[in-house]
């Protein structure tokens, strides 16, 4: 099957087996996740669920919701009252024990705030996501503030990360997130330990976020992953 196929089909599954009517559901950013902010939006229109407080993790997400008109509130409105019920989005990698990597869109600090302010967390994704370790092949992103691009750097080095600036496509010069700040993109030569170094790259000053996912709170809670394979079949694992 086609890969946007694929990436349909576990959105659609993963929509449907879990966004119930009334619930707050942060949905999340990328060509994956934009299927399940489809099917929510038909869901809503054809009266299968009712007043969903839906939160967008970035730009893209609002301005799909706004283009099918499914009503979505701040994080710190009364509607949602900085928690949600479920959040559902996409991933970079996956390894094994459901830990991911997110951000190759950009928007990991927004996403890592909806998925760690959720009863519950899903991931949908097609097979070409699984690896065995992460950060080998696809690099986890960290936002830093401008200032400090140098400064984490060479810490990252130190902690025996391959560091690259993001730059823009159609822009010339770096990315700029939505939160004014800049992405270091780390990719490591041998596997790595995500729980710790997800702690640890947040201990530098300057660093904001990083794209990591391995649970609150010491990986307490980890994600029910959707996986579509080439088959057309798709595989729920928690
Ligand atoms: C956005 O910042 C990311 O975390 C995406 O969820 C991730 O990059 C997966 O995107 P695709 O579904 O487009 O591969």
């Amino acid at each position: 099957m086609e890969l946007q196929a694929l990436k349909e089909l576990a959105a659609v599954r993963a929509a449907d087996e879990l966004v119930n009517g009334g619930s707050r559901l942060g949905l999340g950013t990328g060509s994956t996740a934009v299927f399940v902010v489809r099917r929510v939006g038909m869901r809503l229109a054809a009266g299968d669920i009712k007043d969903v407080k839906v939160f967008c993790t970035s730009f893209q997400t609002e301005l799909e919701c706004e283009r099918l008109n499914i009503p979505h509130y701040g994080l710190n409105s009364p509607e949602l009252a900085g928690g949600l019920d479920l959040t559902i989005d996409g991933a970079d990698e996956i390894d094994g024990k459901n830990r991911l990597i997110k951000g190759g869109g950009g928007a990991l600090l927004v996403e890592k705030l909806a998925a760690y302010n959720s009863g519950r967390f899903a991931i949908v994704a097609d097979e070409s996501k699984l690896v065995p370790h992460l950060a080998l092949r696809f690099p986890v992103p960290v936002e830093v503030i401008p200032e400090a691009r140098l400064a984490v750097s060479r810490a990252l080095e130190r902690l025996g990360a391959v560091v690259t600036l993001r730059e823009a496509l159609r822009k010339a010069g770096p990315v700029i997130t939505e939160h004014g700040n800049l992405l270091l993109d780390l990719l490591f030569r041998e596997p790595v330990e995500p729980e710790e170094l997800e702690k640890r790259i947040n201990l530098i000053p300057g660093v904001v976020e990083n794209g990591f996912f391995t649970g609150p709170r010491g990986g307490w809670i980890r994600p029910r992953v959707y996986i579509a394979r080439g088959n057309g079949t798709v595989e729920g694992r928690d």
